[in-house]
């Protein structure tokens, strides 16, 4: 049997520490990956500065990561379309509530993976490109294609033109640069808002425009942009987005509907000082209360739903399949999807996971934060 090994969250408010793990063998219908390559994401070092106010279910010792690509060690008896040696990535589902699972978590190198949650990838593409993508893609088709969200179209190898925009707030974001290109895929035309410097990749990845967060003008320049044009809806990525997103649906013509994916508070406020302390959660709790209100006020006010959503969705609906098994590997194969934004390697060897979290916490402009497996 292969010996395992895991980035272990050994308790609340400390660093991982790497010890052997038990080694999973897959049921009927799993995959087991020996992981190459694992990418940050915010939620991943804030679980542990947090404490058990995030993911409350998660008892210790627990293994986090959700972002993963390897090759197939083993597979599930009912398992068709993969065999062991495939190249592939995976979200692994280990941290979501109803699976709870240290096994399908990918922080250690042997995880168990769902089919319909993975995809091969091409012979040509590295596992650190590879594994930026699960979470960013997942959260931004929840968002896009959900039928309780932005119900668009599927994207397609040869998209129709739908004549209709979707606003992509946060587009540099690990989630926007999935969420515009798949948008792109399924026939739209995107709107995104970012950082100036990350203009022109926007535009790479397909984003019709690019606007700045940080002009006083941004919601004045997208409604005339966007004058004459029939809306799809909106994506808010990044806290407080989801305001300026009801306004400006409020002034364009079309489906107004904002899809939120972020608490309004900025992940900057939460990653200071080294954990999240009682003084600090008590002064941040006001904060948090009055956004969401005032959010719900402007919602009412113009009549446009703005919608919070949780991505861990994708691990029972219909986006799964519709991305990982119908749409990604051929798209990967062909050049249409890119992994996005691209990797930024910081360590090798499940040690280097914890540093990989403090640079993470210290932000990312269009990059991905990786460490390599070996
Ligand atoms: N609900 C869910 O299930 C779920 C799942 C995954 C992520 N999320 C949330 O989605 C958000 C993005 O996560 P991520 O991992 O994709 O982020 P990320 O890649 O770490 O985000 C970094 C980017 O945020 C952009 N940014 C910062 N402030 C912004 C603003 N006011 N407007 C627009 N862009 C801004 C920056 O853009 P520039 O460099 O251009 O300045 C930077 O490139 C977070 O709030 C995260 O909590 C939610």
């Amino acid at each position: 049997m292969p010996k395992n090994e895991a980035a272990w969250l050994v308790a609340k408010h400390r660093p991982l520490e790497v010890r052997n793990a038990p080694y999973t063998e897959p049921g009927p219908h799993e995959i087991v990956v020996r992981n190459r390559a694992v990418a940050i994401n915010p939620v991943d070092w804030a679980k542990p500065f947090v404490g058990d106010m995030m993911f409350s279910w998660i008892k210790y010792p627990f293994v986090l990561g959700s972002d993963l690509a390897g090759e197939v060690a083993a597979i599930g008896s009912a398992v068709t379309g993969f065999k062991p040696g495939d190249r592939v990535l995976a979200i692994a589902a280990g941290m979501g509530e109803k699976c709870n699972r240290a096994a399908e978590s990918a922080f250690q190198r042997y995880t168990v993976v769902r089919p319909h949650l993975t995809t091969a990838i091409p012979d040509s593409m590295s596992f650190e490109d590879a594994c930026v993508i699960p979470l960013g893609i997942v959260t931004a088709a929840c968002g896009l294609f959900q039928s309780d969200l932005l119900a668009l179209e599927k994207p397609g190898a040869r998209p129709e033109p739908r004549d209709r925009w979707v606003i992509v707030w946060g587009g540099a974001t690990s989630v926007g640069c999935n969420a515009i290109q798949l948008a792109v895929a399924a026939g739209y035309d995107v709107v995104t808002i970012a950082s100036p410097k990350n203009h022109d990749y926007m535009r790479k990845l397909g984003a019709a425009h690019a606007f700045d967060y940080r002009s006083r003008s941004v919601e004045r320049d997208i409604v005339a942009t966007l004058k004459g044009k029939q809306l799809a809806g909106a994506l808010a990525i990044g806290a407080g987005s989801v305001d300026n997103c009801v306004r400006i649906l409020a002034q364009c013509e079309g489906r107004k509907f904002v899809a939120n994916c972020s608490s309004p508070l900025s992940i900057d406020v939460l990653a200071r000082g080294d954990r999240l302390r009682l003084g600090r959660m008590v002064a941040i709790v006001p904060s948090l209360v009055l956004a969401n209100l005032r959010t719900r006020r402007l919602s009412r006010r113009y009549g446009i739903p703005a919608k919070f959503f949780d991505a861990s969705s994708v691990f029972d609906n219909e986006i799964g399949p519709a991305i990982f098994r119908d749409y990604l590997g051929a798209a990967l194969a062909d050049g249409r999807f890119r992994p996005a934004p691209p990797p930024r390697v910081v360590g090798h060897g499940l040690k280097d996971i914890q540093k990989a979290f403090d640079i993470q916490r210290q932000g990312v402009s269009a990059s991905k934060i990786v460490v390599t497996v070996d």
